[in-house]
C-alpha cells in the first residue's frame, strides 16, 4: 500500500494546482438548528477553504452531524447561509449541491458488485462508457483486482473504500464523512484514516470529516474544529491546538492535560508567578487565555509528556529554574512505549506523567516519594472560572441530564 502511494505521489505544487481546479470552499455564515427549544448548533460562522482536510471533532450530540447535514442540504438550518465554492446553496436541494456524503454505514447496494456499485452514480446521470472512470476509481482506492466482488465479500476497510470511491466519481467539489471509520476495529480504523489521507491529496477535493476520536481528527486533518454543546471552541491546526488549548474543555477532550488551579501572586516581565500549595510554578505571560490580575485565579495547564519524574532523593539533581511539585506515586502502567503515571501531589492533587520508556528507575513505583518537574515554557494558563473537569466526559455538555448545564441548553 506504501509503495503505491509513494510511486503515485506528486509534488506540492501539482497538487496545489489540482485543489485550486477541484475543491469547493465552504463558508458558513451564521448558520443554526434548533429544534422547538433546543439549539443543536448555536449561529456557527465556519470558512473552510477549498482543497482542505477539515475535521469537526467533539463528544457525542454536540452537533456534528446536523452541522454536516445543513451543508449537504439535508437539513434546514433555521438561520444562516451555506456557500459552496463561492456559491449560496442554502435554498438549493442535496442532489443540485456539488457535495456527496459518506455515512458510518456505507450503504452499499448488497445485490451489485464492486464495480457497478462505484458506476452507479454515473449510470444514474445517464452516461453509458463508465469503464475507464470506474476503472480509474477503483485504482485510487485500491480495489482493482475486487471489482466483481459483493459487498458482502469485502472486509470493513474494502466495503469503506468502495463507499469513498462512489461517491468520489460523481467529482463533488465537496466530501462530507460523518465518521466513516466509526464501524472499523482499531487497526484498520488507523489504516483508513492514513488511506482516506492519501486519497484526498490526490484528489484535491475539499473533505469535511465528522469524527468524536481525537487521535482521528488530529492525523487526517490539516484544521480541527472542536465542537462543544453546539459550539466551536476552538479551531487551528492540530499541533496548535494541542500545545495552546483555549478552554479546559479543549485541553481536556485534545489527549489529556494536568490542570492546576493556582493563585496568581505577580505578573512581571513577561512571566506570571503562582503558588499552588507550597508550590511555585512560572508561567509565560503570552501563554495565558485569560487577563492576568495579581491575587486573581487561574488553572495551570501542562501536558503528562511534558513532565519528568524523579525519586525524591534526587531532588538536587533537578535543574534550577524548572517548575516542580511534590507528589506520591499512586500508579504506575506500563504500556510498552511509555509508562503512565498518576501522583497525587499536596498541592495540586492528582497529575498524571507520561514517561518514555528509555532507562527505568526501578524505585519509581507505587508509594514513592517524587518530584515532578518541567520547562515553565510548556505551562499554559486557562481561565478559572470555567469547570476544570470540562472535556473529560465523553458526552457532550447538551446531553448532560445532571444540575451543571446551562438551563437553556437542556431539551
Ligand atoms: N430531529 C431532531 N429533533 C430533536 N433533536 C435532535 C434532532 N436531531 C438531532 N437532535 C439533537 O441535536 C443534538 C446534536 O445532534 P447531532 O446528531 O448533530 O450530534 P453529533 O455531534 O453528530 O453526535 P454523535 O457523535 O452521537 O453522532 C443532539 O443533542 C440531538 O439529540
Ligand atoms: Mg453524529
Amino acid at each position: 500500500m506504501t509503495e503505491t502511494a509513494s510511486t503515485r505521489s506528486s509534488t506540492p505544487a501539482d497538487a496545489a494546482a489540482r485543489r485550486e481546479r477541484t475543491g469547493g470552499d465552504v463558508r458558513l455564515a451564521g448558520i443554526s438548528k434548533t429544534y422547538g427549544s433546543f439549539t443543536a448548533v448555536h449561529p456557527l460562522d465556519l470558512a473552510i477553504p477549498a482543497g482542505s482536510f477539515f475535521a469537526l471533532l467533539g463528544a457525542s450530540g454536540c452537533g456534528k452531524t446536523t452541522t454536516l447535514r445543513m451543508i449537504a442540504g439535508l437539513e434546514d438550518p433555521t438561520a444562516g447561509t451555506v456557500e459552496l465554492a463561492g456559491r449560496d446553496v442554502t435554498a438549493l436541494p442535496p442532489y443540485k449541491r456539488p457535495v456527496n456524503t459518506v455515512f458510518q454505514n456505507y450503504a452499499l447496494f448488497p445485490h451489485l458488485d464492486v464495480y457497478e456499485n462505484v458506476a452507479f452514480g454515473l449510470r444514474r446521470r445517464g452516461i453509458r462508457s463508465v469503464k475507464k472512470q470506474v476503472e480509474e476509481m477503483l485504482e485510487l482506492v485500491q480495489l482493482g483486482g475486487m471489482a466483481r466482488r459483493k459487498p458482502h465479500q469485502l472486509s470493513g476497510g474494502q466495503q469503506q473504500r468502495v463507499a469513498v470511491a462512489r461517491a468520489l466519481i460523481n467529482h463533488p467539489q465537496v466530501l462530507l464523512l460523518d465518521e466513516p471509520l466509526g464501524a472499523l476495529d482499531l487497526k484498520l480504523r488507523r489504516q483508513m484514516q492514513l488511506e482516506l489521507k492519501r486519497i484526498q491529496t490526490e484528489v484535491g477535493i475539499t473533505f469535511v470529516h465528522v469524527t468524536h476520536d481525537q487521535e482521528e481528527a488530529m492525523t487526517m486533518a490539516d484544521t480541527v474544529a472542536v465542537m462543544n454543546g453546539g459550539r466551536v471552541e476552538q479551531l487551528g491546526a492540530p499541533a496548535d491546538l494541542y500545545e495552546n488549548p483555549a478552554t479546559t474543555f479543549v485541553a481536556n477532550f485534545l489527549g489529556t492535560s494536568n490542570l492546576i488551579e493556582a493563585e496568581i501572586a505577580e505578573v512581571a516581565g513577561g512571566e506570571l508567578l503562582l503558588r499552588a500549595g507550597d508550590a511555585k510554578l512560572r508561567l509565560p505571560a503570552e501563554r495565558c487565555r485569560t487577563a492576568p490580575r495579581t491575587g486573581g485565579r487561574i488553572l495551570a495547564g501542562i501536558r503528562p509528556e511534558k513532565v519528568s519524574l524523579v525519586h525524591a532523593d534526587d531532588a538536587a539533581a533537578v535543574a534550577d529554574g524548572r517548575n516542580r511539585i511534590t507528589g506520591r506515586i499512586m500508579d504506575a502502567s506500563f504500556i510498552g512505549v511509555s509508562t503512565q503515571y498518576v501522583v497525587d501531589s499536596p498541592a495540586a492533587g492528582q497529575l498524571a506523567v507520561y514517561e518514555q520508556n528509555i532507562e527505568r528507575d526501578p524505585r519509581l513505583a507505587p508509594g514513592a516519594e517524587v518530584v515532578l518537574h518541567w520547562n515553565p515554557a510548556h505551562t499554559f494558563g486557562l481561565d478559572a472560572a470555567q469547570a476544570i473537569d470540562a472535556g473529560t466526559e465523553r458526552v457532550s455538555d447538551t446531553e448532560r441530564v445532571s444540575g451543571t448545564e446551562p438551563a437553556e441548553e437542556v431539551a
